[in-house]
């Protein structure tokens, strides 16, 4: 969470949509509906800011994050990073411009290659950009293990010799390598034990300064989110449902799916934990192929009435800064 005082848009997503084909058909293959994961999320990012991204499982957070680095093709909308629309570029200009998007992975060694050593592992990215010479490589891989706080002598280790919580220190200072501006950490913490989850969060939060990051931190974990964040969206089937400075959603959240997400988070302080009440969600997520009319929670809210099912509730700003889509105010 960063305190400086620099109020600059780096990351402007408009109106984002991202819908996966559904195919059927044995002999002609046709499409016979959509997913629609992302379907018309708008966000910004402030330079040097954390942006968290809150939801249950398979509600579109990580089509979102691939989205926004142009790994997945939006269906409609726009991402900007500082004055590129990264959603018109073609070819080179676009791999080019990879280098200023990484992406930070719950596991993020799982899908590299075991027979390379960190040495390689780091020096990858750069050969793929054509960045330095071998020795310069070098050079910017020992400071990057430095900064994660790994010594240099692991530059010659395999990815399978390491802890969890190492694995994700060289998994972020890969990311690290070509110096980015914008990082989209994927559920960053949610494979480590606890002890280690706070040792990583205070990391991607110091390297933060040091580096200059923006980042856009994706989990379903409320806690990871609050500990990093300094603004937070909540999303639910392919669309935002609140969003606030992160203080603010956890003290005064305002939609009923953010506060059943709050509701089931066990509280430090024992007195607040005894009068904690748990808004049992009814149901499972419905399919983002089939989303319900009017509100998209309706099917689970108890607070659901008849105009829930006809009419969508507007996006709109309920108090300073702090937007929710809901027909009530609770
Ligand atoms: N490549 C894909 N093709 C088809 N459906 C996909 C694809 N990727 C994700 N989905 C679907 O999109 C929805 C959102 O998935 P995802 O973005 O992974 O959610 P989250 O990260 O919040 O768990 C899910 O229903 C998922 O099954
Ligand atoms: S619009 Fe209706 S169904 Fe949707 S969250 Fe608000 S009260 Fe619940
Ligand atoms: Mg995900």
């Amino acid at each position: 969470m960063s305190t400086d005082i620099e109020q600059r848009t780096l990351l402007d997503v408009k109106d984002l949509e991202v819908h996966f084909p559904i195919r059927s058909g044995v002999v002609v293959e046709r499409t016979v509906g959509h997913v629609r994961a992302v379907d018309g999320v708008s966000l910004t990012i402030d330079a040097g800011r954390t942006y968290g991204l809150v939801g249950e499982s398979g509600c579109g957070k990580t089509t979102l994050g691939r989205a926004v680095l142009r790994l997945e093709e939006p269906t409609a909308g726009s991402v900007w990073l500082d004055s590129t629309d990264v959603t018109a570029l073609r070819s080179e200009r676009l791999r080019r411009f990879r280098s200023k998007m990484q992406m930070v992975f719950q596991d993020p060694l799982g899908s590299l290659n075991p027979r390379h050593n960190v040495e390689m592992l780091l020096a990858e990215p750069l050969k793929v950009h054509g960045v330095g010479s071998k020795a310069e490589r070098r050079r910017l891989a020992t400071e990057t293990l430095d900064a994660v706080g790994l010594p240099v002598s692991v530059m010659e280790r395999y990815p399978h010799e390491f802890s969890g919580g190492q694995r994700q220190r060289l998994g972020i200072a890969r990311a690290l390598m070509l110096r980015p501006d914008l990082i989209v950490c994927d559920e960053p913490v949610s494979a480590l034990d606890v002890s280690i989850q706070a040792q990583v969060m205070n990391l991607l939060d110091e390297l933060q300064g040091e580096f200059g990051l923006t980042y856009l931190v994706i989990a379903h974990d409320l806690a990871v989110v609050r500990h990093l964040s300094d603004r937070v969206g909540v999303m639910y089937l392919g669309k935002l449902v609140e969003e606030a400075d992160s203080e603010a959603i956890y003290e005064r959240p305002r939609h009923p799916y953010t506060k059943a997400l709050l509701s089931a988070v066990p509280q430090p302080d024992p007195d607040i934990e005894a009068g904690r009440e748990r808004i049992i969600l009814k149901g499972d997520l419905p399919s983002p192929a089939n989303p319900p009319s009017g509100c998209r929670f309706r099917t689970r809210c108890p607070w659901a009435q008849d105009v829930c099912a006809e009419e969508a509730p507007v996006w709109r700003e309920a108090a300073d800064g702090h937007k929710v889509a809901c027909h009530f105010d609770f």
